[in-house]
């Protein structure tokens, strides 16, 4: 039997969203309904509800989740009713040319449900990068669940389904950093202060953070950053060398998305060091650099999505590392709020005070 339940939904371009009775058809094949436990709110919402992603209104909102399977369609195996599960936005065929290279991050055939959540007239939902968990209930590919330790928060869980999972994974998986390596983070955002911590994980013996803003080079601080840099009042090029013996970083991370901080990570890294891109630009942005430099420079250029993660390697495995204390998720959780308190979050994401404002149901 269909169900429903409440969900955050965006209507229209710019309008404020609401929540609003959805319905949530039974599993088919290969799909699962997940009963919400959390969901953090994230930048990707918003542009959402900005018009700025190119897919149809309405969207039901919300793709930072974790929650428990209640009922799965036919041939599910990966998961049964009662596991707690992290929800992913990459669920990956294995058989594409992408997966068959190792390079499921790149997969052409990512799968989310077939069957559409809609309103109560009928008005078919487009969820939110496939997942929509801004809501009690939520339907999904089985595939874009992964089952991690049931003892774990779930607002904390949750978080890994996008954003710091982006940061993290852009430390550990595409910048690969290794015990002892000095790592520069430029933009300490969740993602950035994300990064932070993957690089902390790893290893890492210098990590150098980069901000415009002291409040969230403090919280980089926090959360293992040895040396900070405030680029308003020092050059982080100069800055980072200096720190590095002249030479630069092992890893620089790039987590702003701009064409200045593209260039810093450009230069601020070790002759044959790496680059990894995480932050996103706009379409008409460039970067103009000397051909000189980039052939003169060896190492890699390198942009990581979704950090470059693995679900089902990456996520019980930070979830086991979470619960043993060696990972502080909670960090990242400012705040809780309710489902209806999804816009007001949108308000204090503009502000910069939060790494992550999480709706727990
Ligand atoms: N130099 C250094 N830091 C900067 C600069 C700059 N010129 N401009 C902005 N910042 C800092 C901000 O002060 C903030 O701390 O970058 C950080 C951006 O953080 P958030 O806005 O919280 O964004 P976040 O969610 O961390 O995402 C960062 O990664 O995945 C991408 O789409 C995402 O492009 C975005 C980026
Ligand atoms: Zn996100
Ligand atoms: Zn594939």
């Amino acid at each position: 039997m269909a169900q429903q339940v409440q969900g955050v939904i965006a209507r229209a371009k710019g309008e404020p969203v609401r929540i609003e009775t959805i319905v949530v058809p039974d599993p088919g094949p290969g799909e699962a309904v997940v009963k919400v436990q959390a969901c953090g709110v994230c930048h990707t919402d918003l542009h959402y509800r900005e018009g700025g992603i190119n897919d149809d209104f309405p969207f039901l909102l919300g793709h930072e989740a974790a929650g428990v399977v209640e009922s799965v369609g036919d041939g599910v195996t990966e998961v049964a009713p009662g596991d707690f599960v992290i929800l992913n936005w990459r669920a990956v065929c294995g058989q594409c040319r992408a997966c068959l290279r190792g390079r499921p991050q790149y997969c052409f055939d990512t799968h989310n449900a077939q069957q559409k959540m809609t309103l109560t007239d009928g008005t078919e939902l487009s969820p939110a990068l496939g997942i929509g968990a801004f809501a009690e209930k939520t339907l999904v590919a089985a595939g874009q669940c992964t089952k991690v330790d049931p003892a774990a928060s779930p607002a904390a869980a949750g978080l890994l389904g996008c954003g710091v999972m982006a940061g993290i994974g852009a430390a550990i998986n595409t910048g690969n950093v290794g015990r002892g390596d000095s790592v520069a983070v430029i933009g300490c955002g969740g993602v950035g202060n994300a990064a932070v911590v993957g690089a902390r994980l790893a290893g890492a013996a210098k990590i150098i953070a980069v901000d415009i803003d002291d409040k969230k080079l403090r919280t980089a601080k926090d959360l293992g950053a040895t040396h900070t840099v405030n680029s308003r009042s020092a050059d982080p090029i100069e800055a980072v060398r200096e720190l590095t013996g002249g030479n630069g970083a092992d890893v620089v991370i790039e987590a702003v998305g701009r064409p200045e901080t593209y260039e810093q990570a450009f230069y601020a890294r070790d002759l044959a060091g790496t680059v990894v891109l995480v932050g996103v630009p706009t379409p008409e942005m460039r970067i103009d650099l000397p051909l000189l430099d980039v052939f003169g420079r060896g190492g890699a250029l390198k942009s990581s999505w979704y950090g470059d993660c693995l679900p089902s390697r990456d996520f019980p495995m930070l979830i086991d590392l979470y619960q043993q204390g060696r990972l502080d998720l909670d960090a990242f959780v400012t705040e809780t709020i309710a489902l209806a308190d999804v816009e007001k979050a949108f308000e204090r994401m503009h502000h910069g005070d939060v790494l992550r404002s999480v709706v727990v149901l």
